[in-house]
């Protein structure tokens, strides 16, 4: 019996009007069934809307103390069901359970961290140039949220939108990727325990091009907070008319690998960077400029440890690569390694779909000797896919590591702090990483990207500014009108 799930209205759990449902498979084992899920459509998402706008005047009139209280005993309860979610997410979409824990780890993390802002949601104060006057700036919220999150964190990502939206007063609807509706069912089935008030969040699973684009095109909804691919993002500017857009999109990371380097460091930390969660993330360490003078034994080390690496279920805890999220990834990836071949890139391990295996795997493959133009080397491919350039010096690296439309994170291995520093200030990238790789952002931190990756930060303080207005008040009591720069 294939369980099946519903839509979150209201505060109410119902079936779509339309009747129609949609199915997700385990990526590692497609005859595995994961649920029957609702196509919601403009109508569902409009009903939600309706009731995020019905709850917003109680909720923003909710002092932050009190809603961060239903924040933080959500991420009590995620911390409580940390193994099971853990266990879900690896079966809706492939990652290791290492990876999922790590998933769900970052959504506790981010609860208790957007909790504590319950308190603090700082605004400032400024001294007014007029005698008897006060000035200042606070926060309020915006006002209905429309947070459109991807497969590749099922949980952290709809988690730090959901939480940051709410505790800023906030009323949100959530579409969630149609690869992982089940874990924000879990999410969301998590607030709704957590007691969090009817209609403040709502959850509308089914396609983009109704759901999405209905959140997007209803003018009530003020903000849009979305991660995912940045043709998406592009098409979200163009519909959305003038809300507030947080957007945050892909990456071409590079890993910047310097003639002074910790080889081995450097080699483990392409091997994370480049392979975790299969590629599948913005971050990925998708690019390696490596220093040409040691281009040859770098290579051998990685080739040594890529050759270990295991593809498997990602609930057995020998795994180390997990599948693709669906066939149609498999297909893309397999498409870039038939690109990367025409360009005359050379092929160092891997390119194929590895025999023996019923999910949507793909061999860790790296291409070497690939030039700045090649698009393997510009476009992101969202897989187990790295390409590795070869620099003459520190500038030619940075210039190669610009040479993409992306900016989101970066990174640097070397052990001389002037080429660190060099690689902080030149590299156009939201994230530099010195000695470690391009992922791992940690949630307290603020996160987003430069150029085509992004129009925002989120995370930490970010969090709050992305989902407030600010209010500027002057309090004028001297009794007197008093004419700002005139008298
Ligand atoms: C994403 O892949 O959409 O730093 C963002 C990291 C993760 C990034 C998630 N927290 O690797």
């Amino acid at each position: 019996m294939v369980s099946k799930y519903q839509l979150f209205i209201d505060g109410e759990w119902v079936n779509s009007e339309s009747g129609e449902t949609f199915t997700r498979l385990n990526p590692a084992d497609p005859d595995e069934v994961i649920g029957e899920f609702q196509k919601g459509n403009a109508l569902e998402a409009k009903k939600a809307v309706n009731a995020a706008e019905k709850a917003f005047d109680a909720w923003t009139d909710t002092p932050a103390p009190k809603r961060a209280e239903y924040i933080y005993v959500a991420a009590q309860l995620l911390s409580e069901n940390k193994d099971e979610l853990s266990r879900i997410m690896t079966r809706e979409m492939g990652k290791t359970l290492l990876d999922a824990n790590a998933d769900v780890q970052e959504a506790i993390n981010v609860g208790f961290y957007a909790a504590g802002e319950g308190k603090r949601l700082f605004g400032f104060t400024a001294p007014s140039e007029k005698p008897n006057k006060f000035a200042m700036a606070t926060r309020l919220p915006i006002g209905i949220a429309g947070l459109i999150s991807p497969w590749n964190f099922p949980i952290a990502i709809p988690a730090k939108k959901v939480f940051y939206a709410l505790l800023c007063g906030n009323t949100a609807v959530l579409k969630p990727a149609s690869d992982t509706p089940l874990c924000a069912i879990k999410l969301v089935e998590t607030l709704e325990k957590a007691g969090i008030p009817r209609g403040v969040l709502n959850l509308v699973t089914g396609p983009g091009e109704t759901v999405g684009n209905a959140l997007i095109r209803d003018k009530r909804v003020r903000v849009i907070s979305f991660t995912g691919h940045k043709d998406t993002g592009a098409a979200i500017v163009r519909e959305a008319g003038l809300k507030r857009l947080n957007l945050e999109m892909g990456g071409k990371n590079p890993i910047i690998v310097m003639d002074d380097a910790d080889l081995k460091l450097a080699v483990n930390g392409v091997l994370w960077g480049g392979f975790e969660t299969t590629g599948q993330r913005c971050t990925a360490s998708s690019r390696v400029i490596v220093h040409e003078k040691i281009k040859e034994t770098f290579e051998s080390m990685l080739l040594d440890q890529v050759r270990r690496l295991r593809l498997g279920n990602g609930l057995d805890p020998k795994t180390d690569l997990g599948p693709l999220v669906n066939k149609t990834a498999q297909d893309k990836v397999a498409s870039y390694v038939d690109i990367g071949k025409k360009e005359g890139a050379k092929l160092l391990v891997g390119g194929g779909v590895p025999q023996g295996l019923k999910g949507y795997f793909f061999e860790p493959t790296i291409f070497t000797d690939c030039t700045v133009n090649m698009r393997i080397a510009q476009e992101e491919i969202f897989g187990p896919v790295i390409s590795i350039l070869s620099a003459r010096n520190l500038g030619e690296a940075i210039e190669i590591a610009n040479s993409v439309e992306y900016g989101l994170s970066s990174s640097i291995y070397t052990n001389n702090i002037s080429n660190a520093f060099v690689a902080i200030n030149k590299i156009q990238a939201g994230l530099t990483y010195v000695n470690s790789p391009t992922i791992g952002a940690e949630c307290h931190l603020p996160f987003g990207g430069m150029k085509h990756s992004g129009n925002t930060r989120e995370d930490g303080p970010e969090g709050i500014r992305e989902f407030t207005e600010l209010k500027t008040v002057y309090v004028d009591y001297s009794g007197k009108l008093q004419k700002t720069y005139i008298e």
